[in-house]
């Protein structure tokens, strides 16, 4: 355990960690050169073509002290480049013996916050982390909130600025921004490139150096209560699962930290939260694709493949149990105190569409949850796409990325509603949450929505433009602090206002440089709306809609435009009309497709029989409108719902 050292790279996005990540491996020789490829970490598709991470991903190294000596021509290359424009004093490490052999045990973990939950598992199963600034924008919003988790998770911290390799004439400042945040002197923050591997020995030596072995879990064993008879048992042995993924062959994979003993293939193990009982198939750790050992030691990293089949039953942030049958009498004692459960914050239904059946979709997303444990989902039905589920989500990034997910790795198909949050009501003297706009009452007495607590940092150039963002958006500015090189502002917002593209326009009116974090931060009173689509008289609850009442004329006359845009004529008028608090708000009108009515032809013959077949016509037109039904085709749908 002495030689084990397990921790993150954490940072704000784009700041290099998975390129970080690369050089690491490189250096330890767990990925051969020549397998090596950019952010080698990110092994979804998803995640190279937008050069995000999405998902935390574990691996395990062999780090060798001695390497930090060793001429490797890549480095030394590029140590000499970089250290022409900038003097590297980097702190020089002396091991105690150099000949000794670190197993490194890394997770790398996604930066924009919508995956925050990702960070805050791995932060639980390792005792340190290197905490990565990028040196062209100094400290970042995600910096901030990853920096908090950490430190409430115990976390010894490193920091690093990084892309040194660039021209940075703010360098020294941010390096004294991050070391007054570490609370340390500037010659403990290391100055790196991820890119071209400059200064990453001394900080891997660091990691070595300064981060804590393994600890140890408090749970007493038989033993040490003085039950003499578990001598001739193998001692306990503990994980606890903080990811897991779906193998045809071996059932759904638990990805574990070990806490206490060792796991093998063939013991016999429990869940504790779920109760499933399994014979462990195959045990082994991420190299970084899963690789087969004999064993997961304690403290160490590894995956655990449980053969079950069921979704269910594995969940993320239970504990797994072997050689305690006996314990399990105190069942509860035993569990890791696992993850809270988050709450997401924007609902979105979706409905299968071409060749997708509803089952599809829910087994997609069943096998989808396995790798991300914030996912969760419910039924649902629209009267035009049939059965649904509707999905919450931690932000618009996560629901933007489980929609590519499902149609890129389960090909399915499905179209999506309007996003919505959950409202607190009281109506007729009862309250409730509603969940779904067409719950909403038509005139609640009272309404309370979400509100968010945000921390916005921007360079101080941007400061206008990001205060006046309160002039589109609710917000509320606070205070506004000096944080190094850029402006920390910290402001109040209703959650609803972030599904209104708050990220997009926060970047585009900042150059790309301000970024924001944001927590659930309590609730308001309201005074919002439920805005209805009626055509032909029908209310199409699919468009219903909860509005702010500044927004709602807006909105009203925007969807009823849309709609007389997309619809098609029929053989009767069709009324399309926005209503709110009961009232027409906007109103367009189709015609009905023109066929003359009363020209029969020349030889139709006298007047009289033409007024007759004219009042015949006529009132098979008027019973035409009154059994006037419009079904919106998903066509119609898909265009009206695009953002
Ligand atoms: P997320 O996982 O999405 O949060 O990003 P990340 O922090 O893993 O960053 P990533 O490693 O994907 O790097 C982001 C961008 O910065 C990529 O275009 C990298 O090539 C670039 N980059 C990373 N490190 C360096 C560096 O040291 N120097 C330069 N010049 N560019 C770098």
């Amino acid at each position: 355990m002495e030689n084990i050292r397990n921790f993150v790279i954490i940072a704000h996005i784009d700041s290099g960690k998975s390129t970080l990540a690369d050089r690491l491996l490189e250096i330890t020789g767990t990925v051969e050169a020549r397998s090596m490829r950019p952010q080698y970490l990110d092994q979804l598709d998803l995640e190279r073509e937008r050069g995000i991470t999405i998902k935390m991903a574990p691996v395990r190294m062999v780090y060798h002290p001695q390497f930090l000596n060793s001429k490797s021509e890549f480095l030394n290359k590029s140590q000499s480049q970089s250290s022409k424009s900038l003097e590297i004093r980097n702190s020089k490490l002396e091991l105690a013996d150099s000949k000794q052999e670190f197993v490194l045990n890394l997770i790398d973990t996604p930066g924009h916050s919508d995956f925050s939950y990702e960070v805050s598992r791995a932060l639980t199963a390792v005792e340190g982390g290197i905490l990565l600034v990028d040196g062209t924008k100094g400290i970042q919003a995600q910096t901030l909130s990853n920096l908090r988790a950490a430190r409430k998770a115990g976390l010894t911290l490193i920091g690093a600025v990084n892309k040194i390799d660039l021209d940075l004439p703010q360098l020294l400042r941010i390096v004294k921004s991050v070391a007054d945040l570490l609370e340390v002197s500037e010659r403990e923050i290391f100055k790196v490139s991820a890119k071209t591997g400059a200064g990453v020995k001394e900080l891997l030596a660091a990691v070595v150096e300064k981060i804590p072995p393994p600890r140890m879990s408090n749970v007493k064993s038989d033993m040490e209560n003085g039950n003499s008879n578990s001598m001739s048992h193998p001692p306990l042995s503990r994980a606890l699962i903080f990811d897991s993924l779906y193998d045809d062959h071996k059932g759904i994979l638990a990805f574990v930290r070990t806490f206490d003993g060792e796991f093998e293939a063939g013991d016999e193990a429990v869940l504790l939260a779920s109760g499933a009982k399994f014979k462990i198939k195959e045990v082994g750790y991420f190299a970084p694709e899963t690789k087969v050992s004999k064993s997961i030691g304690t403290g160490e990293f590894g995956y655990i493949a449980t053969g079950l089949k069921e979704p269910a039953l594995v969940k993320i942030g239970d504990t797994v149990v072997a050689h305690g049958s006996r314990f399990m009498v105190h069942g509860k004692e035993l569990a890791l105190p696992g993850y809270k459960e988050v709450a997401p914050v924007v609902f979105i239904s979706f409905y299968p569409d071409g060749a997708t059946k509803f089952e599809d979709l829910k087994r997609g997303l069943e096998r989808l949850r396995l790798t991300d444990a914030a996912l969760s989902f419910e039924p649902d039905a629209n009267e035009a796409l049939g059965r649904g589920l509707k999905i919450g989500f931690l932000g618009q990034l996560h629901f933007e990325i489980t929609a590519s997910r499902l149609k890129d790795e389960f090909h399915l198909e499905f179209l999506t509603s309007f996003p919505s949050i959950a409202y607190r009501i009281v109506d007729k003297g009862k309250e409730m949450v509603v969940k779904q706009p067409q719950d909403f009452p038509d005139k609640p007495e009272k309404v309370w929505q979400p509100m968010i607590k945000l921390e916005i940092l921007t360079p101080s150039l941007y400061l206008n433009q990001v205060v006046n963002l309160k002039n589109t958006y609710d917000l509320v500015v606070g205070e506004i602090k000096n944080l190094g090189e850029n402006l920390l502002i910290m402001g109040r917002m209703p959650l609803s206002e972030l599904i209104r593209d708050f990220d997009d326009r926060l970047k585009s009116v900042s150059a790309g440089f301000a970024s924001f974090s944001y927590e659930l931060n309590g609730e308001e009173l309201a005074d919002v709306l439920k805005l209805e689509i009626v055509i032909v008289g029908e209310v199409v609850a699919a468009l219903t809609r909860i509005v702010a009442r500044k927004d709602v004329e807006r909105e009203a006359r925007s969807t009823v435009e849309r709609l007389k845009e997309l619809l098609p004529k029929e053989q009767f008028t069709q009324a399309i009309q926005a209503k709110a608090e009961g009232r027409i708000i906007a109103r367009e009108t189709i015609p009905a497709t023109k066929k003359e009515l009363g020209n029969f032809g020349k030889n139709s013959g006298d007047r009289t029989r033409k007024m007759k077949l004219w009042k015949k016509q006529q009132r098979g037109k008027e019973r035409l409108q009154s059994m006037a039904r419009v079904e919106l085709s998903p066509e119609v749908f898909r265009e009206i719902l695009k953002k």
